[in-house]
């Protein structure tokens, strides 16, 4: 696992930086936090098996293409789509796959902005591209995902009916509360620009 923890890291940095530029010449921080992670070997496996793949080293790595994940919790949905292009412009990241469930949620709610990359990562052997796999959410998608996650797992994969309508209804609330936050950010910057001029 070590080429996807480094992986890891050069995804982390750019978007490290990436902040850090916007703080300082755009006054405004796009990104609340950051979390990355790596599957275990026991669900890398479980989810080999799930896909059907041949049990070689080469095979899992080719079809498991989310072994090394992160996640960046934006504070606005602009954020979420300003953060993937600037990432995704960066010369060494090949984008491979996007599913924008914020444009088409899942069924049950979900939305987010979902993409598979690969990351060249140098090593002594030569230069390896590696997948990540990258989710972009507002803060309000964030908690929405939580709470389902926890529920399904209460649940054991099966939600009942009421709860998830609620649940569908909550994902709804979120959306409206995204498109108020925007839209109260713009008028911030509004406020801002006619101050200063
Ligand atoms: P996985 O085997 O789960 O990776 O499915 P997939 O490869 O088809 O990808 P998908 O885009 O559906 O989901 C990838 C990841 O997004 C999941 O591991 C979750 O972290 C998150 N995710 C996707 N759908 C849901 C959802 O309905 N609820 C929550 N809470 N998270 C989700
Ligand atoms: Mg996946």
């Amino acid at each position: 696992t070590l080429p996807y923890r480094f992986a890891l890291e050069e995804v982390t940095t750019k978007l490290n930086i990436l902040r850090d530029e916007f703080n300082e010449f755009h006054d405004h921080n796009p990104i609340e936090h950051v979390l990355s992670r790596l599957k275990s070997p026991a669900s890398i496996i479980a989810k080999a098996r799930r896909l059907g793949c041949a049990m070689e080293f080469d095979e899992i790595e080719r079809h498991v293409q989310d072994i090394a994940g992160v996640r960046v919790v934006c504070s606005f949905v602009s954020d979420v789509f300003t953060m993937f292009e600037l990432l995704t412009s960066h010369p060494d990241i090949a984008v491979v796959d996007v599913d924008d469930y914020i444009a088409q949620p899942k069924p049950n709610g979900y939305r987010s902005l979902h993409a598979t990359l690969t990351v060249p990562v140098l090593q002594s052997s030569g230069i390896r591209d590696v997948f990540v796999e990258l989710q972009f959410r507002t803060v309000a998608m964030d908690s929405w995902a939580s709470i389902e996650h926890k529920l399904l797992y209460k649940y054991e994969g099966h939600v009942p009916d009421t709860l998830a309508d609620e649940l569908r209804l909550a994902s709804e609330e979120a959306r409206t509360l995204d498109e108020r936050m925007e839209h109260l950010r713009q008028e911030v910057e509004r406020a801002a620009r006619n101050g200063s001029s």
